[in-house]
C-alpha cells in the first residue's frame, strides 16, 4: 500500500490557525513495497504550487490574507508507478491585524497583597446576533490565565490560556469557532481570568503581578452573516465584570477554592474598565503546544486514615482531580494532594514547600461534578475531607504533543524505567519546559531541558513546543549573552549576586535545544533562527571564562557560587560540593557549545564563525587535559561527571581519552556499578561508557539496583522520575537533611531520565547520521541479559522501527525503513548492510 502516512500545516493535521506569513507543510508516505522512492509530489495552495521531494516544504505562494480558511493538497507519485493524495485545511488568524477590542479589566479591583494570587474576575458580555450566521470566531488573550464559556459552556479544551510567555515581549491569542454554537436571540460570553503566572504568586519567593497589576482581557469576535455583512464586537466598557464568581481563589501552587453556591446571574456584575498595559507584547496566534487532558486516571484504592481519606491513583503526575458528588449546600470538601505518603498513611506534604496544592470546595444541594481549571499540581496522593461518598478520578494533564517515540524491552524494570520517564515528561512539558509538577517551582529551568531535550525529541513531536519556548529565550537572553535560569524569567532569572553573568549547563539550552530539535526534525529554520542568540551567548561563556581567576583563558573558573557545577550529584552531600565541581563542568560547556555553534555555523554557511568556534573548542578542551587534569587524563580529585564530559565530547587527545575512560570504568566498578553524575554528567555516562569499549560496566550501571542508580528508583516503586538518586531510603522514608537547597526534594524530574536517549540510540540502535534522520544506522548493543528490545521512532520520513530478539543464540533483528531515507545496519558480529525502504529481517549467529 502506497499512502500519505501524515500531510501537516505547521506540524498539525487538523485544527491549525496560524499567523505565519510561510507556514510550512510536512509529509511523507508509507508503503510496505520494498525500495519504493517518490518520484515526486506536490503541494498546491492559494494558487501557488510547490514541486519536489523535501519533507518539510515553506509556503512561498502569494500573501495568505487573515481570518481566511485555506485548502491545501498533496499528491505524491512513487517509483512503482503508485500515486496518493491527501487534502488539509487550515485558517489563517489576524496576522497582525489591529484589534478593535481594547485591554479591559476592573479599575475597582487593587490588589497589592504580596505572595498571593488575585482572586478571579469574571467577564461578561450579552449580545445578539443581527441576521442568519455563516461563521463566528472570537479571538482572545489575557495577562493573567482565561477561560471562555458561551451560553454556559466552556470553548475549546486547552487550559490555561493564553499560555506561559515572556509577556512583556509575547503573549499568545486563542482562536475559538463560535458558529455551531451561537443561537438566535441573547447569548451569553463569560470569560474567566485569574491570576496565572502573570498576575498570580509564582515561582519560590512567591512574586506576584509580574507582567500586569491585576488580570486584564483582550478579545474581539468577529461575526459573518449569510448575507455578507460582517460584525466585530471588541472588548470594551460595554463588558461587564465582577469578582463575586463561583472560582473564589485560584493560584497555581495552592489551588482552587470553589463554591458551588454562587449563582452567576445575581452577582454583582458592573461595568468593565480600560487597562493601561505595563507590558507591550506582540499578539501572536497559539504557536506552541497547548496543556489539555491526556488521559484519566481512576484511583486504585481508598483508605480511611483519621478523618481523610486517602486515595491513591497507582501513579505519580501532573493534573487535577475531577470529582462527582451528592452534596448538600454549605457542605465543604477538601482535596489535598502530594506524591508521598508518611509512614502513618497521611500525605507528605513537606517536599512542596510553600505551595498548598488544596482543593476547597463547597457544594450546593443535589448532584454536582467538578474539576478545578486555573490550577494544576503534582501527585499520586489525595486526601478527601468532607465526602465519604465521592466518585473521584483524576484528568492527567500535559503539553498537547504528538507521540513519535517507544521502546521496549525484554527486561520489565527498564520498561518500567522507560514509562516513568514518559510520565516525567509529561508532567515537566506543560506549555514550557518546567523542572517539577509539584512544589512552589513549575518553572522554566533551563538546565534540566537542556540535558532531557533529545530524549523529549524521541518522544514527540517538539517542534511547536519549541518553536515558542525558543521565542521566549531569544526575548529574555540578557545584553550580555547570558540566558537566564529560568525562562520565561517571570520572577525569577539569575541569582540576585550576579545578574549578567552567563551560566554553564543551564544557559546552553539555547545552543543544545534547537541544535537537538535540529537533529530529530532536520528543519533548519530553528538554527536560522537561533543562530544569533547562539552565538551571543557562546561569546559571553568565552568572556566569562576569559576573566575567570588566574589559570588559563579556556579554563571557566568563575567563583562556585555562581553555578550549579555537578547538580545533585549523589557522590557528595551538599549543594556548595556540586556546585565547586563548576570548573570543570563549566569548562567542558563551553567545548561543547562552541563546537555545536561550529556545526551550526558550517550548517548555515558562516564558514570563519566555524573555523573560530571550532578552535574555542579545541583549546578549551586541550586547556582541561593540561590544567584540570594530571596533563594525561587523570583528576586529582576525581569524580564521574569529571570524567564523562570530556569522554563524551572527545576533549581529549587519544592516549587521555584512553586513560580517562580507564579511570572511570575503574571509579565505577569500585563504586558497585552505581552512579555519581549530577545533571551534567547522567544524560552521557552510559555512551561515554559504551561507545569507549566498556559496554559491559554500561549495561551493569544501567541494571543495577543499589542506591543511587536508576532502578533503585523503580525498585523502590518509583512511577516518575525523581529530581535526587536517593529520594527515598529502603524503609521508604526520606532522610535528605539540610543540604543548602531548602529541601529540594521531587519526586518528577525529567532531568536523570536523560539516560532515555541511551535506550533508543544504543539498546535499540537506532542513530541518525543525516538530520531528520534522512539516513541512519541501525546497530543494536546486546548486552545486560537482554534477549529483545524494540524501538520506533517518527522522524519527517515516516517510522523507522528495530526490534531485535536473541533464541538460542540467534540474534534477529527487523528494520523498518521509511521512505525516502538511507540505513545502514551493522550486526552484532560487525558485518554491515544497507536496506532500502521497506522491512528487513537480519540475522546473525552470536559468538559462544
Ligand atoms: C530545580 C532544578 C533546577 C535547579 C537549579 C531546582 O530547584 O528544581 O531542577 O535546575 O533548581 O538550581
Amino acid at each position: 500500500m502506497f499512502s500519505i502516512g501524515r500531510f501537516a500545516v505547521e506540524n498539525l493535521e487538523t485544527g491549525c490557525v496560524t499567523d505565519e506569513k510561510k507556514p510550512s507543510f510536512t509529509w511523507y508516505v508509507d508503503s510496505d513495497a520494498e525500495g519504493t522512492a517518490v518520484e515526486s509530489a506536490r503541494i498546491s495552495v492559494n494558487g501557488w504550487t510547490w514541486q519536489g521531494k523535501d519533507p518539510i516544504v515553506s509556503y512561498e505562494g502569494p500573501s495568505l490574507r487573515p481570518f481566511t480558511a485555506y485548502t491545501a493538497e498533496l499528491t505524491v507519485q512513487g517509483n512503482h508507478g503508485e500515486s496518493a493524495e491527501k487534502k488539509i485545511t487550515f485558517r489563517t488568524g489576524r496576522m497582525e491585524t489591529p484589534w478593535t477590542g481594547k485591554w479591559i479589566s476592573d479599575a475597582s479591583y487593587t490588589f497589592t497583597e504580596k505572595k498571593v494570587s488575585p482572586v478571579p474576575m469574571v467577564f461578561r458580555k450579552n449580545f445578539t446576533p443581527k441576521g442568519k450566521i455563516r461563521s463566528a470566531f472570537l479571538y482572545a488573550t489575557a495577562l493573567g490565565i482565561y477561560e471562555a464559556d458561551l451560553n454556559g459552556t466552556k470553548l475549546g479544551d486547552r487550559y490555561f490560556a493564553p499560555g506561559f510567555t515572556s509577556y512583556k515581549t509575547n503573549l499568545e491569542y486563542q482562536t475559538y469557532d463560535l458558529t455551531p454554537a451561537l443561537r438566535e436571540g441573547t447569548n451569553e460570553l463569560l470569560i474567566t481570568a485569574a491570576g496565572g503566572w502573570a498576575v498570580g504568586s509564582f515561582v519560590f519567593t512567591r512574586v506576584n503581578r509580574q507582567a500586569a497589576d491585576r488580570q486584564a482581557i483582550l478579545c474581539e469576535l468577529r461575526i459573518t452573516y449569510e448575507d455578507g455583512r460582517e460584525e466585530v464586537i471588541g472588548s470594551d466598557e460595554s463588558f461587564e465584570v465582577t469578582e463575586n464568581g463561583p472560582v473564589r481563589m485560584a493560584d497555581l501552587y495552592d489551588g482552587e477554592t470553589y463554591d458551588a453556591q454562587v449563582d452567576l446571574s445575581k452577582a454583582d456584575f458592573h461595568k468593565a474598565s480600560p487597562e493601561t498595559l505595563r507590558v507591550h507584547p506582540r499578539i501572536m496566534e497559539d504557536l506552541g503546544s497547548p496543556v489539555r487532558v491526556r488521559q484519566i486516571l481512576k484511583p486504585v484504592s481508598k483508605t480511611k486514615v483519621g478523618d481523610e481519606w486517602i486515595y491513591d491513583f497507582g501513579q505519580n503526575f501532573a493534573g487535577v482531580v475531577h470529582f462527582k458528588v451528592d452534596g448538600k449546600a454549605g457542605q465543604h470538601i477538601v482535596v489535598r494532594h502530594a506524591e508521598i505518603l508518611n509512614a502513618d498513611g497521611t500525605l507528605n506534604t513537606k517536599f512542596l514547600r510553600t505551595a498548598k496544592a488544596t482543593i476547597d470546595y463547597t457544594c450546593r444541594d443535589g448532584v454536582q461534578e467538578y474539576a478545578p481549571r486555573f490550577t494544576y499540581m503534582g501527585f499520586r496522593y489525595i486526601s478527601v475531607r468532607g465526602a465519604d461518598d465521592i466518585k473521584i478520578t483524576a484528568y492527567v494533564l500535559s503539553s498537547d504533543l504528538r507521540r513519535t517515540g517507544s521502546f521496549i524491552c525484554s527486561n520489565e524494570d527498564l520498561n518500567r524505567l522507560e514509562q516513568n520517564i514518559e510520565w516525567s515528561s509529561c508532567s515537566n512539558l506543560m506549555d514550557i519546559p518546567t523542572d517539577c509538577p509539584q512544589r512552589d517551582e513549575r518553572m522554566g529551568w533551563t538546565g534540566d531541558i537542556n540535558v532531557f531535550s533529545p530524549v523529549a525529541c524521541y518522544l514527540f513531536d517538539m517542534s511547536r513546543f519549541f518553536k515558542k519556548w525558543l521565542l521566549d529565550v531569544k526575548a529574555e537572553q540578557l545584553r550580555t549573552g547570558g540566558i537566564p535560569n529560568t525562562v520565561p524569567v517571570n520572577g525569577y532569572g539569575f541569582p540576585a549576586t550576579m545578574p549578567e553573568m552567563a551560566i554553564d549547563f543551564w544557559g546552553d539550552a539555547c545552543v543544545s535545544v534547537p541544535w537537538n530539535e535540529y537533529e530529530a526534525r532536520g528543519d533548519v529554520r530553528i538554527l536560522k533562527d537561533m543562530y544569533p542568540v547562539m552565538k551571543k551567548y557562546v561569546d559571553a561563556c568565552r568572556r566569562w571564562a576569559g576573566i575567570g581567576v588566574g589559570l588559563h583563558r579556556y579554563i571557566w573558573n568563575t567563583p562556585s557560587v555562581l553555578h550549579f557545577g555537578d547538580w545533585v550529584a549523589p557522590d557528595v552531600p551538599k549543594m556548595q560540593q556540586w556546585q565547586a565541581r563548576s570548573k570543570w563542568t563549566a569548562t567542558a560547556s563551553l567545548c561543547h557549545t562552541s563546537d555545536l555553534l561550529a556545526r551550526t555555523a558550517r550548517i548555515l554557511g558562516y564558514e570563519k564563525d566555524a573555523e573560530t568556534y571550532e578552535t574555542v573548542s579545541k583549546k578549551t578542551g586541550e586547556a582541561y587535559q593540561k590544567i584540570l587534569t594530571d596533563g594525561n587524563g587523570t583528576l586529582e580529585n576525581e569524580f564521574q561527571t569529571g570524567y564523562v564530559l570530556p569522554i563524551h565530547y572527545h576533549m581529549f587527545d587519544e592516549a587521555a581519552h584512553r586513560k580517562a575512560v580507564e579511570n572511570l570504568d575503574r571509579m565505577i566498578r569500585a563504586n558497585d556499578y552505581r552512579i555519581g553524575t549530577g545533571f551534567p554528567g547522567t544524560p552521557y555516562i552510559l555512551f561515554a561508557l559504551a561507545d569507549n569499549g566498556k559496554a559491559d560496566t554500561a549495561y551493569r550501571m544501567l541494571l543495577n539496583t543499589k542506591c543511587p542508580s536508576w532502578l533503585y528508583e523503580v525498585k523502590m516503586g518509583a512511577t516518575t522520575i525523581w529530581e535526587r538518586w536517593d529520594g527515598l531510603s529502603e524503609d521508604g522514608s526520606c532522610r535528605i537533611s539540610d543540604d543548602g537547597t531548602d529541601m529540594m526534594i521531587s519526586y518528577n524530574h525529567y532531568a536523570s531520565g536523560a539516560v532515555g536517549d541511551f535506550f533508543y540510540r544504543r539498546i535499540a540502535g537506532i542513530e541518525k547520521t543525516e538530520p531528520g534522520y534522512h539516513s541512519f544506522t541501525v546497530k543494536p548493543l546486546i548486552g545486560g541479559g537482554l534477549t529483545f528490545a524494540k524501538g520506533q521512532v517518527e522522524t519527517p520520513y515516516g517510522v523507522i522501527e528495530s526490534a531485535w530478539r536473541i533464541q538460542d543464540r540467534e540474534f534477529s533483528l527487523t528494520v523498518k525503513v521509511p521512505v525516502g531515507t538511507a540505513c545502514t545496519v551493522v550486526l552484532p558480529d560487525g558485518t554491515r548492510k544497507q536496506a532500502k525502504s521497506g522491512t528487513h529481517v537480519f540475522t546473525a549467529a552470536l559468538q559462544k
